[in-house]
């Protein structure tokens, strides 16, 4: 989306229609945005209420409500959570009232040879869930799935970063199919990482299902690369999507800061 210049403040009018666009496409960049964090924090309130970063050391030092995304190592250590977004998730479904939607604000970005590095890719869980056949559907319908933060992803190591307070978050449980809050559309919320078991069903049954349904939303079809620019804000929807970052960058040197903000939680149902 161009022409909405975020910095200066938006209308209640303009602001709406930002949200109706959102909701319709799960995903909206707003390009060539220059903002300071303040002015940023302003708009992601739009969406919802702050939530609770979890790895403190990774948010901003003046404006905690921020959360830095990045490659950029000062005095030796990160200055942001280096490898947020290696696997196919949604993000927080590990907490009770998971974020309605991320902002990411592409503050630097990596480029080679005048090509942007560090694509985000996003996937339908909407799409996803209405391509399933309607027995599958039937098979799910009413199943509530039990999520833990590390879950399957600690015992498989790939989880390079983690902090006390996730450490001590207790497993939660959502639908396998969400109903969305704002669309009404159903939308599967299954990722291998963070959920474990199915309520009432043996490990056994339990996991080949969640790994059977979570390998149909990145599929080709229901899929959206975002090319970013600096100046990108991009938002996307935690209900709709499922999004996994690219690491095609070279570090340090290939530079990448991102702010993130996480806003609007709410139960699930
Ligand atoms: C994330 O998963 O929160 C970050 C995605 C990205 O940096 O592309």
């Amino acid at each position: 989306m161009t022409g909405v210049d975020v910095s200066a403040g938006l209308g209640d009018a303009a602001f709406a229609e930002i949200e109706a666009l959102f909701n319709e496409r799960s995903v909206l960049c707003l390009r060539g945005q220059d903002l300071t964090e303040p002015q940023y924090i302003a708009f992601a309130k739009r969406f919802g209420m702050v939530e609770q970063i979890f790895m403190a050391d990774y948010a901003h030092k003046s404006y905690p409500e921020i959360f830095l995304v990045s490659n950029i190592k000062e005095n030796g250590r990160d200055i942001g959570h280096a490898d947020a977004g290696s696997v196919w998730h949604t993000d927080m479904s590990y907490t009770d009232r998971p974020p309605r939607a991320t902002l990411l604000y592409a503050v630097e970005v990596p480029v080679r040879d005048g090509v942007v590095l560090g694509d985000t890719t996003f996937a339908s869980t909407a799409a996803a869930y209405d391509a399933l056949p309607e027995e599958t559907k039937e098979r799910i319908e009413g199943l509530t799935v039990i999520h833990d933060v590390f879950g399957r992803r600690a015992k498989t190591g790939t989880h390079t970063q983690q902090d006390e307070a996730r450490k001590n978050q207790p497993k939660v449980r959502h639908p396998f199919a969400r109903t969305h809050p704002f669309t009404g559309r159903k939308c599967l919320y299954v990722s291998p990482g963070e959920c474990i078991g199915i309520e009432g069903m043996s490990e056994d049954e339990a996991v080949p299902l969640i790994n059977e349904l979570a390998a149909t939303i990145p599929e080709e079809r229901f899929r959206h690369v975002h090319k970013w620019q600096a100046g990108d804000i991009l938002i996307w929807d935690n209900c709709a999507v499922q999004h996994l970052a690219s690491f095609d960058y070279k570090w340090p040197q290939e530079r990448r800061l991102m702010w993130r903000m996480t806003v609007g939680g709410s139960a699930t149902s």
